[in-house]
């Protein structure tokens, strides 16, 4: 089956290899810790453009840029107090921060959707650090998926929707968080979530004081262009705080679920029910639930506290249609 051919175990000589690739303005698809990346060199307008092509993306809608450590983003931001602090605190790791492009950044318009801020993300999944390393500038980088779907947080996902598209899949095992990072925006008056995610609002807040939470209708039309309310959708539709499901629906449960009924399968988020567990098989099961002889998902409350509330919005999301 040529199906798989594009993916190889990251090692050395491969990191290597997609290192020259991305280079060579080609598309790499490879491991974070939140979910797998379609990277492209950020600075070349072509393989930007070839991003939104295989994800068949609006083009409003613009990209978060990765770099191996911070000295790399002197050249494409404008740095402030704040940004260092979080900085310091939570990279490598999942979060985002948006802040203004500095008039000299290399970085393609594109990527950024015209918009003078740039979304910057220093991952800490090791092959991410060594592959950021081995190419030595920044990468343009959304979830590895079609436009609108699960985000992939496998080797597989990745090849299952873009396997035609890509040049290279770079696997490096399961998506540990298995959520996007948190997307914080920086440049308003005060720090705002434009997408909850990895790092909680809570952490956040320990650091920063009250922050805002940036609701879906507000985010749609002004300040994330890019969060459509209808994402990180199944074919099938979700059916949300169900307490029980029908013998055609799937049933995604969270924590003992010896009282939730029905169901035609069953799986469980977390039967502990932890969060970051729950994060961590969100995508995945959602996917193996997504089956054409079921009618839809019915999906248990997920409470809305710590990551929770980045499980809740990919759910609601979902469930728009
Ligand atoms: O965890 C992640 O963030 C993953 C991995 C691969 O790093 N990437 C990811 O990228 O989720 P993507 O493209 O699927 O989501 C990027 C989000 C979108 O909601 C977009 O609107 C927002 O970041 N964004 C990007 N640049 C922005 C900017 N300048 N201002 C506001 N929002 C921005
Ligand atoms: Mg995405």
């Amino acid at each position: 089956m040529t199906m798989h051919a594009s993916i190889v175990n990251a090692d050395v000589a491969s990191i290597q290899k997609a290192a020259i690739l991305l280079a060579e303005g080609k598309l790499v698809a490879f491991p974070t810790e939140t979910v797998y990346g379609l990277g492209a060199d950020a600075t070349n307008d072509r393989a930007v453009a070839a991003i939104y092509a295989a994800k068949g993306r609006p083009q409003f809608n613009p990209l978060i840029i990765h770099v191996a450590n911070p000295e790399a983003l002197d050249g494409l931001i404008e740095w402030n107090e704040t940004a260092r602090l979080l900085a310091a605190q939570f990279w490598p790791g999942p979060l985002t921060l948006v802040l203004p492009r500095k008039k000299s950044c290399p970085v393609s318009l594109l990527a950024s959707a015209g918009m003078d801020t740039l979304a910057v993300r220093i991952p800490s999944h090791p092959v991410a650090k060594q592959l950021l390393e081995a190419v030595k500038r920044p990468i343009a980088a959304p979830s590895a998926n079609a436009s609108g779907k699960l985000s992939p947080t496998t080797p597989i996902h990745v090849a299952e929707s873009l396997y035609d598209k890509v040049d290279l899949i770079l696997a490096g095992g399961k998506s540990q968080v298995g959520l996007e990072s948190t997307v914080l925006n920086l440049t308003s008056t005060r720090p705002a979530i434009l997408r909850p995610g990895g790092i909680t609002r809570e952490q956040l807040e320990k650091i920063l004081g009250p922050i805002d939470i940036v609701s879906v209708a507000e985010n749609t039309s002004l300040m994330s262009p890019g969060m459509l309310a209808s994402h990180y959708a199944p074919n099938l539709p979700l059916r949300l705080n169900a307490m029980q499901a029908e013998s055609d629906e799937g049933f995604l449960t969270f924590g003992p679920d010896i009282l939730a009924k029905g169901g035609a399968q069953r799986l469980n988020l977390s039967p502990q029910g932890d969060l970051s567990e729950a994060a961590a098989n969100l995508f995945t099961m959602l996917r193996q639930l997504d089956q054409s002889q079921l009618r839809g998902i019915a999906v248990m409350p997920i409470p809305n506290i710590g990551l929770g509330v980045a499980i809740n919005d990919r759910l609601n999301r979902a469930a728009v249609r």
